[in-house]
């Protein structure tokens, strides 16, 4: 049946057994058409594959991104990408198999705390994490500020460490969803990156192929989000726990703030050291939001992994493995297998040497009312602690400590943030940014909520069926 499109071009829908050619698909997606599984599945193999060029993959993806994906082209992507490598399956480990997986966000580092958590719950965690990308941190990067650590385990390798440790966090394989390796670096320098369709299949086939059994997702919202507008992240948000029920992953999505940096650090070394300060029994007021978030996180995985009956016992359950030392100890495990020295967190703050440090005084007396996190993360980004080009080396010991976040009373030259830099000229722009991007005035802020929703297979179906099918 012909299927018109919005500027009025006939798409003849390809009979099953019918040639594929890209050229078409391209003109399919341009014109407003939604592409079926088979369509889908050729070009996610001509991706991995290599017989699809790379500007015929970025003219799709850019249809992709104006024109906006259907549901079910999103669930086709998101199984065909799954499958464009190796796989495996949550049974192999003996154990009930389950990961978190946030969107991205700045002073992010609760996979420190969950991972250990769950697996000391009796969970295995095999968790493939990211570098980081824009404004935001990546796991990998802090992790790899522990001299010897190694991210880049073989498959064998990774599980040898699961049996041990029944926690890993590793770089993905190249043989793991080779398709999104190519899509990726494609959509990274095409301006693609920020569409819900795509973000939903390129994380959900790693997560899948990794073979899971339940998956925790945190989607942020607010000023430091990937997906600023509140409708697009939830629609992210049900869009992720529908695909992924549908696959047969039991999923929740909790949408978080991201309208401050979590915990007071931000960086790579210092992220650890936070990290580990909680996993050590000592929770300072200003990472109260991290303890929080991380422990929720982690009550739905023991939840979902059906070490608990419910989301509040699993979170009893998390705050017990941090008061009895068992996370610290599988943390600790984890950190040896892979490598690292795990001598540095003898006395971690003795292991940090910024090359340059300055600290930022506030500049009138009130109340931090609004922090532009997107902002405080490029700053963070620029201090070091990031890179500008991919591949580049990244400073272990730049990034920023807040001495005072949101909703906090400041004084007029009293110390807000100190900022460790890899050389003191690179201090100039960071400062900038920060003063730009927090405000401070007579008005306290309105409060917002650490965890607002929660999106479980039921509300995240109902969801979508009243957003209708085209995702914008
Ligand atoms: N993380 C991913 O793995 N993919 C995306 O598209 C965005 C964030």
């Amino acid at each position: 049946m012909p299927e018109s499109a919005d500027r009025g071009v006939f798409i003849v829908s390809n009979a099953s057994s019918a040639q594929l050619h890209t050229i078409d698909l391209i003109r399919k997606k341009r014109d407003g058409g939604a592409l079926d599984a088979r369509e889908i599945a050729f070009l996610v193999e001509g991706a991995a594959g290599g017989s699809i060029p790379p500007e015929q993959l970025a003219a799709w993806l850019m249809a992709a991104w104006l024109r906006g994906l259907a549901l079910q082209e999103i669930q086709a992507l998101t199984l065909a990408m799954r499958d464009s490598g190796e796989k495996r399956s949550p049974r192999r480990l003996g154990k009930v198999a389950v990961d978190k997986h946030s969107t991205g966000g700045v002073g992010d580092k609760t996979s420190f705390l969950v991972a250990p958590i769950a697996a000391a719950c009796g969970l295995v965690v095999p968790m493939i994490s990211g570098r980081a990308l824009g404004h935001t941190g990546g796991t990998l990067d802090k992790l790899e500020s522990i001299p010897g650590f190694r991210t880049a385990l073989s498959l064998d390798e990774f599980e040898s460490v699961l049996f041990q440790c029944g926690a890993a966090i590793v770089s993905q394989t190249p043989k793991l969803v080779p398709a999104d390796r190519v899509l990726y670096a494609l959509r990274d320098r095409t301006g693609t990156v920020e569409s819900p369709g795509l973000i939903c299949a390129s994380i959900l086939s790693k997560k899948l192929a990794a073979g899971l059994d339940a998956l925790v997702l945190d989607v942020k919202t607010g000023s430091g989000a990937f997906l600023r507008k509140r409708k697009d992240a939830e629609y992210l948000a049900a869009l992720m726990v529908a695909t992924a029920e549908a696959a047969g992953t039991r999923t929740v999505a909790l949408m978080t703030d991201m309208g401050q940096p979590l915990g007071r650090m931000a960086g790579n070394w210092i992220e650890l050291m936070e990290s580990v300060e909680l996993l050590r029994g000592d929770w300072p007021k200003q990472s109260e939001d991290l303890r929080e978030l991380s422990l929720r996180l982690a009550g739905w995985m023991i939840h979902l992994g059906g070490k608990a009956d419910s989301p509040e016992e699993g979170l009893a359950m998390a705050e017990n493995a941090l008061k009895d030392g068992s996370a610290w100890r599988v943390f600790l495990q984890m950190i040896e297998a892979q490598g690292g020295d795990s001598r540095v967190f003898d006395d971690p703050a003795a292991f940090h040497k910024p090359g340059a440090t300055r600290v930022l005084e506030a500049w009138q007396s009130g109340t931090i009312a609004e922090m532009e996190t997107t902002q405080i993360g490029w700053a963070v980004q620029r201090l070091g602690a990031g890179r500008e080009k991919a591949g580049e080396p990244v400073d272990p010991h730049a990034g920023i400590e807040f001495h005072a976040r949101r909703g906090a009373r400041v004084e007029r030259g009293r110390p807000i943030a100190t900022l460790y830099a890899t050389r003191a000229e690179m201090l100039a722009e960071p400062i900038a940014l920060l003063r730009n991007g927090i405000t401070i005035t007579d008005a306290p802020p309105s409060p917002v909520q650490l965890v607002d929703t929660i999106f479980t297979r039921q509300n995240a179906e109902a969801y979508l069926r009243n957003a209708g099918k085209v995702e914008r």
